[in-house]
């Protein structure tokens, strides 16, 4: 079986004849599935782009939200549309929704969008501002009322995606695979939060990185060491490969605005 991953792919910046343009890359590769970890396009227009991406590819395509797939738009919205896609397309996956995935007798995917929950890095004293807290509106209200309410909200939307996690991660171990494929927009280690060759300063990792995914990672593949888990995520536009634990390696994947690419060939 043959997985392509995409990531941070933004297809709302491109016109019509350069997403074409880019399905055909994929169709090139000749995938049996698709994966993407997020940043597909924002909340106007997910939708379409689902459907166009998946009625090109015709083939099932595995996916998680990243935060611009909530611009413009409310996390709850966002997420009751992405679950009525999955009910009503049967290729197209987002993963929340459609839970654990055995794709082959040995190996299990699953996936939660997961959100950058200010634990890593300086929160306190960072100045960095993302767009996220303007353009998403649960977000935005908590802004308003100030930097530890939007901290206490991002952590709120991190956490949720945390325990989902757990509990995927919890159902794919019962079912006694020898790989677990993990996909998740945020990063979950400040070693796969990386940007211009370094880990991201301390400014910039509260928001780029999930501790609280991380964490769920770390507890699940120390108590499972005869399981081998793989982690794809993307956010920081910047390759990045990480061991945590003996068991459990995090890929990060790059990205450029206007130049989605296929980051990788998974043959499983
Ligand atoms: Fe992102």
């Amino acid at each position: 079986m043959k997985l392509t991953w995409l990531t941070d792919i933004h297809l709302n910046f491109l016109e019509k004849n350069k997403r074409e343009e880019f399905y055909q890359k994929i169709i090139s590769v000749e995938p049996d599935a698709v994966l993407i970890t997020g940043d597909i396009a924002e909340a106007p227009s997910i939708e379409d782009m689902m459907k166009e991406m998946v009625s090109y590819l015709h083939k099932p395509i595995y996916f998680v939200l990243g935060n611009h797939d909530y611009y413009f738009g409310e996390v709850a919205e966002v997420r009751e549309a992405m679950i009525t896609l999955t009910q009503t397309n049967n290729k197209l996956y987002w993963l929340p929704a459609s839970g654990v995935q055995q794709l082959t007798n040995e190996i299990i995917l699953l996936g939660q969008d997961g959100w950058a929950d200010g634990r890593l890095g300086d929160y306190e004293n960072s100045r960095v501002s993302l767009n996220d807290s303007r353009l998403i509106n649960d977000l935005f209200q908590k802004k308003l009322l100030g930097r530890m309410q939007l901290l206490k909200k991002m952590q709120e939307l991190a956490d949720v995606d945390a325990a989902k996690l757990h509990d995927d991660l919890i159902k794919a171990v019962q079912l006694n695979p020898k790989k677990i494929i993990v996909l998740t927009h945020v990063p979950p280690f400040r070693e796969a939060c990386m940007h211009l060759g370094k880990i991201s300063d301390e400014d910039y990792l509260p928001f780029f990185g999930s501790k609280a995914t991380g964490d769920v990672l770390t507890e699940i593949a120390e108590k499972n060491p005869h399981i081998e888990f793989l982690v794809f995520c993307g956010h920081t536009h910047s390759e990045s490969q990480c061991q945590p634990v003996s068991n459990l390696i995090v890929e990060a994947g790059n990205a450029e605005y206007y130049h989605p690419a296929v980051q990788k060939i998974i043959k499983i």
